[in-house]
This record gives C-alpha cells, sequence and structure tokens, in this order.
C-alpha cells in the first residue's frame, strides 16, 4: 500500500495491535502520530518507525478525556497540517472475566468509557476536519464478542457490538464526504495474558497483531475506496463453529 503524504492518527499505538499497526502504516510512508497512556511504549514505538526512516509524533493522551483528545488533535493538526486516516484501536475491558450479575458499576463504566465513548471523542475531535477535506479513512478495532457475545465479557462485547453499530452508522452519514468507515473485529491475539485451553480457530492458532494491521492497511489505503461500513471478522474461522482447534 502507498500512503505516502498521508497522516494518521492511531490510538492505543504504545503495545498490541496498535503498536504493530503505527509501524504498518509508517512502513507504508504514513507519517504517524501515536496517542496512548504509556509514554514508555510511545517512545519505543517512535523509535521503531524513526530506525525505519519513517515519521512519527508521540502523544500521552487518556482518549476519555474529551478535552485532552481535542487538544490533542489540535496539536496534531497545527504540526502535520491535515490528518487522513484514524485508526481508533485502543480499548481494553477482556481480561477481567465476571458474570454481569456480578460486575460492580465501576468496573462496567471504565469499559464504555474507554471503548466506546473514547472512539467516539477522537472521531468526533476529527471528522469536521475530514469532512471540510473530503478525505478519510476511519478504521474501528471491534472484536467477535460483537458478533458472537462471550459470557462474562457481558460489557465488553456491548462496548464492542457499539463500535459495529457506530460504524454502519457513521459510514453512511458521511459517505458523501468522501470519508469511509470500517471496523475489524479481531478473534483472539497472540496475548500471553491470555490463555485458553483451545484457540477456538480452525487454523489452530491465535493471531498476530501483525496480522490485523495488514488488514487495517488495506481499509485506510485508497485501494479499499469502495468499501466502506463493514465490519471484518479476522479470526481464524473463529466463528464458524464451536469446535475449533
Ligand atoms: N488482544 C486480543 O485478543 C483482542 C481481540 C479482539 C479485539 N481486540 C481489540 O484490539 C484492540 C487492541 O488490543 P490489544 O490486545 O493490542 O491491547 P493492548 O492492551 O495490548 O494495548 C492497548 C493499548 O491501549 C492503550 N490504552 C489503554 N487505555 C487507554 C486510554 N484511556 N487512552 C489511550 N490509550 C489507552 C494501552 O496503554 C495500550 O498501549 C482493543 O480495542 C481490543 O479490544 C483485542
Amino acid at each position: 500500500m502507498n500512503l505516502a503524504g498521508k497522516t494518521a492518527v492511531v490510538t492505543g499505538a504504545a503495545k498490541g495491535l496498535g503498536r504493530s499497526t503505527a509501524i504498518r502504516l509508517a512502513e507504508s510512508g504514513a507519517r504517524v502520530a501515536a496517542l496512548d497512556i504509556n509514554r514508555e511504549g510511545l517512545e519505543q514505538v517512535r523509535e521503531a518507525i524513526a530506525a525505519a526512516g519513517g515519521e512519527a509524533s508521540v502523544q500521552v493522551v487518556d482518549i476519555t478525556d474529551n478535552a485532552a483528545v481535542e487538544a490533542a488533535i489540535a496539536e496534531i493538526l497545527a504540526a502535520f497540517g491535515h490528518v487522513d486516516i484514524l485508526v481508533n484501536n485502543a480499548g481494553s475491558g477482556w481480561h477481567k472475566q465476571t458474570p454481569f450479575k456480578d460486575t460492580p458499576n465501576p468496573d462496567w463504566e471504565w469499559i464504555l468509557d474507554l471503548n466506546l465513548k473514547g472512539t467516539l471523542y477522537v472521531t468526533h475531535a476529527l471528522l469536521n476536519h475530514m469532512a471540510e477535506r473530503k478525505y478519510g479513512k476511519i478504521v474501528n478495532v471491534s472484536s467477535i464478542a460483537a458478533t458472537t457475545g462471550i459470557p462474562k465479557l457481558a460489557v465488553y462485547a456491548a462496548s464492542k457490538g457499539a463500535l459495529v453499530a457506530f460504524t454502519k452508522s457513521l459510514a453512511m452519514e458521511m459517505g458523501p464526504y468522501g470519508i469511509n468507515v470500517n471496523c475489524i473485529s479481531p478473534g483472539l491475539i497472540t496475548d500471553e495474558k491470555v490463555a485458553p485451553p483451545t484457540t477456538g480457530t480452525f487454523l489452530g492458532r491465535k493471531g498476530t497483531a501483525d496480522e490485523m494491521a495488514y488488514l487495517i492497511e488495506f481499509l485506510v489505503s485508497d485501494k479499499a475506496s469502495f468499501i466502506t461500513g463493514v465490519d471484518y471478522l479476522i479470526d481464524g474461522g473463529r466463528v464458524l463453529g464451536p469446535k475449533g482447534v
């Protein structure tokens, strides 16, 4: 993919899928504005991008803080002049699994704040800018939890389902402004914190962050110009059936 001349904002870019995406987009020529709460991880991403000959800015921003998000986006626009690509990747909440009836409010409010409202804040801060330029590529990172549901992760699944609905609705609203809005729904990504007895996939393994980043790279490129409002399951066949290997 050729992303030369494009500027991409990636949230949750300090590690995992966000880090892989930031590096992938930079390797394809995009200037990357990486947002995260993890300063050390952000610096490592900046170094990795610089070592590969790319350009990145990093900002420590909590995306659940709307004022901080607006300030960060204003800073990015002042520095880079324009933003073409937004990857709403920052998200969490799958590590602590409890039945909803036993989940106290604070435990689920922060999941909604981060996974749903954080994405809304960042998107809202950029949308008028993209609309004025009649150009934008937005990818939201959901989860197969939005399609299958997952017991003991009801709030996480709800937040990710909301992102799919948001993606489709926004794609309809913003199509006339030249803005494509899509969504990816990963299955399990390699992560030592999550060690299920089986992967549940038909490929017999978990996915990697790089495999997810390749799909995002395609969706934010002009090669995907006629694709909008789609939720891409990228899960090694996990949702095809209950068995997997
Ligand atoms: N790992 C999986 O198996 C899996 C599966 C399906 C979907 N997903 C989704 O993919 C996305 C990335 O997952 P990951 O596994 O790479 O996660 P991760 O925990 O490895 O990385 C998430 C990043 O988001 C950052 N972050 C957390 N709160 C933030 C905040 N308030 N503001 C800004 N940044 C914040 C973290 O510091 C971290 O760098 C998430 O949206 C997640 O729900 C992951």
